[in-house]
């Protein structure tokens, strides 16, 4: 009698035990898929991480570049001094967000090329290749990522943008 009262005892106590433990395992688990779904994740070659631009070189005043996977066009442009650089533009409009395609055809919008703008086609905002707006709703210019130097590496960092009101030549990289 005595063994079967401490038999009953310890199968409740075990049962509860494995209760307690299941419950803990699934509350580890929930909580860990959260933490993990709210971490800030950059997967390489996606838009938030680094760009190796290659050659800076490669790269002649007024052409424009896009970089599909990191969302932004780089362009080479003329500062006041007559030095000249990069920008990386995000692509995304100002006004509402759309993708600006450049239009290389477009009759151009600043003095460095005769041809060659962005146009975003949901309200007709028009930007030249320094991202200064030339028309159309789009409150400032396009919003630019940042350039930097690794060791002998250009990189644009997709991750790191910055809003202006206009354009000043301490924005280009003299790369
Ligand atoms: S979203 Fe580009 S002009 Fe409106």
């Amino acid at each position: 009698m005595a063994n079967n009262t401490t038999g009953k005892i310890d199968r409740r106590r075990f049962m509860g035990l494995m209760w307690w433990g299941a419950t803990g395992v699934l509350a580890l688990q929930t909580l860990g898929a959260t933490v993990l779904s709210l971490w800030p994740r950059t997967r390489a070659g996606a838009f938030g991480a680094k760009f190796d631009i290659g050659k800076p070189a490669d790269y002649p005043i007024g052409s424009v570049t896009y970089f599909s996977q990191g969302l932004f066009y780089l362009t080479r442009v003329r500062t006041s001094d007559g030095g000249d650089g990069l920008l990386a533009l995000y692509r995304r409009c100002t006004h509402l967000g759309c993708v600006v395609p450049w239009r290389k055809d477009e009759a151009s919008e600043d003095d460095l090329m005769e041809e060659g703008r962005f146009n975003c086609p949901c309200h007709a905002s028009i930007y030249d290749r320094y991202g200064v707006v030339h028309g159309g709703p789009a409150p400032r210019p396009l919003d630019l990522m940042a350039i930097v130097q690794e060791g002998d590496r250009v990189l644009v960092d997709s991750g790191n943008i910055t809003e202006r009101t206009t354009f000043v030549d301490s924005q280009v990289a003299r790369v």
